[in-house]
C-alpha cells in the first residue's frame, strides 16, 4: 500500500501555492492524498507567523496531533513555512514530538528530508535555498475544480515594514525569469486554467533577471498566451507602483480591473513610523492615477489598526482616507508584535480595548461603504466567469467579475470556465445576485 500526506494550510496565497508544490513533490514521491490528518503517513503543517493568533493555531494543532503520534509513533510531523522559518528549533522545544521542521525556501529539499526522516527524527532545516523557487514548477498539485492557478514570480521581500515578519520568514527577494513564467503560463493554459494570478509579496518590484523585463512587461507577455482570458496579481506596494505598470494595466484588457492596494494607516507619523516608504499624499496619488486610467478599477486595502503609539487623531485620519478612496474591501487587522521585529520594540501606551474599538468602528464603517457600493451596482452588467456551484443555494452558480466580486445567479447550458454576461439584480453586504443575460462566449477576453 503506498504512503500517505496530509497537508494544512494557514496563511497568504503564497502558501496556498507553496503547499500545491509540496503535494505535487510529495505524489511525485508516490504518496497518495489521505482523508484527514488522523490517518496519514506524513502531515505537514505550512504556517503562517504574520501576527501571533496565526502562531497560536499552530500549536493548538499540533496539541491535537499529540493524541494521533502517541498511537501512532511512526507518523512523520513536519512543521513547515513561516512559523518555521521564524521559530526554527526553539518549536520542538514546545512541540518535542515534532519530527521536521522546514522553512519556506528549504521545502525544495523535501525529498531528501523525508529520505533522512527514515533513521532520523528532529531534523530543522531553515536554510534560505537560493534555488527553491526560481526553477520551473511542473508538479505542481493544484487543486482541483479551480479555473484560477497561481504563479509565484517571486519569492521574499527586501522592504523593511517595521512591523512585520515576512522578511525574516521568506528571506531576500528573488525573481523567476520571463521565460519560465510564460513557460508555466502556457503549460496553464494547456491545461485549461483561464485566469492566472501572479504571486509575491512585492510583486511590483518583479524584474526578469535575464531580460530585466519588469511586471508590465510580464503582464503583456502573459496576456498573448491563447486561453488565458484573466490575469490578476498579488500584492501591489504603493512605493512600487510604477506608471509603467499602471498603463500597462490598462492597455492589456485580459488584466482584471482590481487591485489589492495596502495602505495600512492614513496617517503620515504611523506610515513613516511603519517604514512603508510613501505618505498619505503619494497613496492617494496612486489611487487617483489608477482610477484615471481605468475609471472602472476596483480596489480593496490593508489596515493595520493600533500600531504602538497610535493615537486617536491618527486613527481618525485612517478613518478619513477609507472615506476618501471608498475601497471595495478591506482586511483590517490589530497591530500584533512579531519577535525580532524594530516595532515590537517601540513603546505603545494605547490600551488593548481602545485599539479593539478602533477596529469595530473601522469594520462597521467599511460595511457601509461596501453596502452603499453593492446597492449601487444593481442593473449594471458584467463579464462574470464561472467558479462553480454556488454555496447558497446548489441550483444557482457562483462566479467573479473582473473587479474580483463573487456573483451568484441561476443559468443553464453553461460549465466552470465559461465567461458569461450577468446583469447585478440585488447587492447585499457581502454578496452579489444575478441574472444570466448572455451565454458563455468561449475563449473571450474578460473585459
Ligand atoms: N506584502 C504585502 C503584505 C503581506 S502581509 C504588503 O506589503 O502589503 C499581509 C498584511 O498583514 C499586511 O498588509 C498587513 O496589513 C498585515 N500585517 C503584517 N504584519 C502585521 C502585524 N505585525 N500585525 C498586524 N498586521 C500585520
Ligand atoms: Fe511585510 Fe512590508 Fe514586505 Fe509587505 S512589503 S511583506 S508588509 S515587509
Ligand atoms: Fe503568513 Fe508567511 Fe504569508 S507569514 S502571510 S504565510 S508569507
Amino acid at each position: 500500500m503506498s504512503k500517505s500526506y496530509w497537508i494544512e494550510t494557514w496563511g497568504c496565497q503564497m502558501n496556498e501555492h507553496d503547499s500545491e508544490k509540496m503535494a505535487g513533490t510529495l505524489e511525485g514521491l508516490g504518496y497518495a492524498p489521505a482523508d484527514s490528518s488522523l490517518d496519514a503517513d506524513v502531515v505537514l503543517l505550512n504556517t503562517c507567523a504574520i501576527r501571533e493568533k496565526a502562531e497560536d493555531r499552530v500549536y493548538q494543532a499540533l496539541g491535537e496531533l499529540a493524541a494521533v503520534k502517541k498511537r501512532r509513533p511512526e507518523m512523520i510531523i513536519g512543521v513547515c513555512g513561516c512559523v518555521a522559518q521564524m521559530s526554527g528549533e526553539s518549536i520542538r522545544q514546545r512541540a518535542p514530538m515534532v519530527d521536521l521542521v522546514m522553512g519556506p525556501r528549504a521545502s525544495i529539499k523535501l525529498p531528501d528530508l523525508l529520505a533522512r526522516l527514515q533513521d532520523e527524527r528532529g531534523i530543522v532545516d531553515t536554510t534560505l535555498y537560493q534555488e527553491s523557487i526560481l526553477a520551473g514548477t511542473e508538479t505542481v498539485r493544484r487543486m482541483p475544480g479551480r479555473v484560477k492557478a497561481f504563479v509565484t514570480i517571486m519569492e521574499g521581500c527586501n522592504k523593511t515594514c517595521t512591523y512585520c515578519i515576512v522578511p525574516t520568514t521568506r528571506g531576500r527577494e528573488d525573481s523567476r525569469t520571463l521565460s519560465i513564467l510564460l513557460d508555466e503560463v502556457r503549460r496553464l493554459a494547456a491545461e485549461g486554467y483561464r485566469e492566472v494570478e501572479f504571486l509575491g509579496q512585492n510583486v511590483n518590484a518583479w524584474r526578469c533577471p535575464e531580460t530585466k523585463a519588469g511586471l508590465g512587461d510580464l503582464l503583456r507577455a502573459a496576456s498573448r498566451v491563447e486561453g488565458i482570458a484573466r490575469i490578476r496579481f498579488t500584492t501591489s506596494h504603493p512605493l512600487h507602483l510604477s506608471d509603467a505598470i499602471i498603463t500597462a494595466m490598462a492597455t492589456t484588457p485580459e488584466v482584471c480591473r482590481y487591485m489589492h492596494l495596502p495602505v495600512q494607516s492614513g496617517s503620515d507619523r504611523v506610515l513613516n513610523a511603519m517604514r512603508r516608504g510613501y505618505d498619505r499624499s503619494k497613496f492617494l496619488n496612486r489611487v487617483a492615477k489608477l482610477r484615471h486610467e481605468m475609471p472602472d478599477i476596483v480596489l480593496s486595502t490593508d489596515v493595520i489598526v493600533g500600531f504602538p503609539g497610535e493615537t486617536d487623531a491618527e486613527f481618525e485620519e485612517t478613518i478619513s482616507l477609507v472615506k476618501q478612496v471608498e475601497f471595495e474591501n478591506i482586511f483590517s487587522f490589530l497591530y500584533s508584535a512579531r519577535p525580532g521585529t524594530m516595532a515590537s520594540m517601540m513603546p505603545d501606551s494605547v490600551p488593548a480595548d481602545r485599539k479593539t474599538e478602533r477596529l469595530m468602528e473601522l469594520q462597521s464603517l467599511q460595511r457601509e461603504i461596501q453596502l452603499r457600493r453593492h446597492v449601487a451596482m444593481v442593473g449594471s452588467r458584467h463579464p462574470v466567469l464561472v467558479e462553480g456551484k454556488s454555496r447558497r443555494d446548489a441550483a444557482e452558480w457562483a462566479g467573479r467579475t473582473t473587479s474580483n466580486k463573487v456573483v451568484n445567479f441561476a443559468g443553464e447550458s453553461i460549465g466552470v470556465g465559461d465567461i458569461v454576461e450577468v446583469r447585478i439584480i440585488a447587492g447585499g453586504p457581502n454578496s452579489l445576485r444575478g441574472e444570466m443575460i448572455e451565454g458563455p462566449s468561449s475563449a473571450s477576453p474578460a473585459a
